[in-house]
């Protein structure tokens, strides 16, 4: 009995730490972007109802949610499992079901052409990858937003602390 708790227990264990490392391969582990931090993503977003906005690895989901709460339809791509159902619950909880949707997926594997505003919060060594990604397959005049890393030579439109728009 003794044996079969402590198995479990390090399954458990082992099944979060593996979600929490596996991203590092992929892209950056989680840290959520703060209060301030995610205000400075709404201001030069500057997006309007029913535009599409996507975060690239959403976390726990809060970028998506205050995007929703702003009447946009916004979407997150996640790869940590625990994340997503996290994200998913606090939508439904916030009944923001109509216009929130986290797919556990890499954002890697998806399409980026429908959206107007893309944000993402990733890491360093994967940012020249995810330039070229984003200039081929988004529209004319799509906003991004990345916190804390920039991208090589793409101009900076417009800045608020270590947050920057892009404009393609
Ligand atoms: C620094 S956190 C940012 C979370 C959220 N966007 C925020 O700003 O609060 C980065 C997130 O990206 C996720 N992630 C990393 N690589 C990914 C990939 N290829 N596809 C989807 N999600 C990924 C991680 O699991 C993590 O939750």
């Amino acid at each position: 009995m003794i044996l079969e708790l402590t198995l479990a227990i390090l399954c458990f264990v082992l099944g979060l730490s593996l979600f929490a490392f596996v991203p590092l391969i992929f892209g950056a582990p989680f840290e959520p972007s703060r209060k301030k931090v995610l205000k400075q993503i709404l201001d030069l977003a500057n997006v309007k109802k029913g535009k599409r906005i996507v975060d690239l690895g959403s976390g726990d989901g809060r970028i998506v949610i205050a995007f929703a709460k702003k009447g946009t339809l916004a979407v997150g791509y996640e790869i940590n499992p625990w994340l997503v159902l996290y994200s998913r619950r606090q939508i439904k909880k916030q009944g923001l079901k109509n216009r929130a949707k986290i797919y556990w997926r890499s954002f890697w594997n998806i399409s980026l052409k429908d959206f107007d505003v893309v944000v993402t919060f990733q890491i360093g060594y994967i940012m020249n990858r995810l330039q070229k990604k984003l200039k081929k397959e988004l529209k004319k005049g799509a906003r991004v937003i990345s916190h804390q890393w920039r991208f090589k030579n793409w101009k900076i439109s417009e800045q608020k602390g270590k947050v920057r728009l892009y404009v393609k």
